[in-house]
């Protein structure tokens, strides 16, 4: 079957369905090296930080990233890749769900968070949504908070295929689930120079960190 086009409602839709497979993907015998240096790098930048997580998933990353965090919410539009998450042993009377539209994130406004960590979903959002969609994620921190964005870089021999590319330059990869659906997924592998272009006038001390497999953006807002 032809898969239909990527839309914001068809990638909700595509992870939603993905949610009890989804973790397939952090078992890559040749990203396990990377993960294990990756889980042993994350805890202490957020030690004693109220953060925000956005897109969480499953979770994967969570109980590795919030080990040292004084608060932690994790957040996503899908209550089905969130119940995988919950269901994990997180650290206790730190980490709490809720579910918040990446886009807007209005259902975490009001909240006060000191760093965000995001994992695997500036690689989804469109070209021409990203500035707007960093402003709402900084408009959501405060002054001085730290923010981490955790994304995968394409490996040829790992990642999927790109399969089209629009005029707008975003980039596809036609993916499969175990039930035999086929998806057509955004899925954009930024370079450094174009990541830390894109964050704007509140971004200090940006750094590109490179683990194979993944990029990580760190920076410090104003
Ligand atoms: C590639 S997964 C990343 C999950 C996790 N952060 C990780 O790195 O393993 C993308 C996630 O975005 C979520 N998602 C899709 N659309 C969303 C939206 N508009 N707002 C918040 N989350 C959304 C999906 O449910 C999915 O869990």
């Amino acid at each position: 079957m032809k898969p239909e086009f990527a839309t914001e409602e068809s990638m909700r839709a595509y992870y939603a369905q993905r949610a009890p497979e989804y973790e397939a993907v952090y078992h890559k015998p040749e990203r396990q090296a990377t993960l294990r240096r990756m889980e042993a790098w994350l805890p202490p930048l957020f030690a004693g930080r109220r953060v925000l997580e956005v897109a969480c998933g499953t979770g994967w990353w969570t109980p590795h990233a919030a080990q040292q965090a004084s608060a932690w919410l994790a957040t996503d539009l899908n209550e089905e890749t969130m119940a995988v998450a919950r269901a994990k042993p997180q650290k206790p009377g730190c980490v709490q769900f809720a579910r918040a539209d990446a886009y807007t994130l209005a259902e975490v406004q009001g909240q006060v968070f000191d760093a965000a960590f995001i994992a695997c979903w500036w690689s989804h959002i469109p070209l021409a949504r990203l500035d707007a969609w960093l402003a709402t994620l900084h408009c959501a921190l405060q002054p001085g908070a730290f923010v981490l964005h955790v994304d995968n870089a394409f490996v040829q021999t790992s990642s999927s295929p790109i399969t089209r590319r629009d005029d707008e330059g975003n980039t596809y990869q036609t993916r499969s689930l175990s039930d035999g659906s086929t998806h057509e997924v955004l899925k954009n592998f930024p370079t450094a120079a174009e990541a830390i272009a894109r964050l704007g006038q509140r971004a200090r001390d940006a750094r590109w960190h490179d683990f194979t497999h993944y990029w990580a953006l760190s920076y410090t807002l104003t």
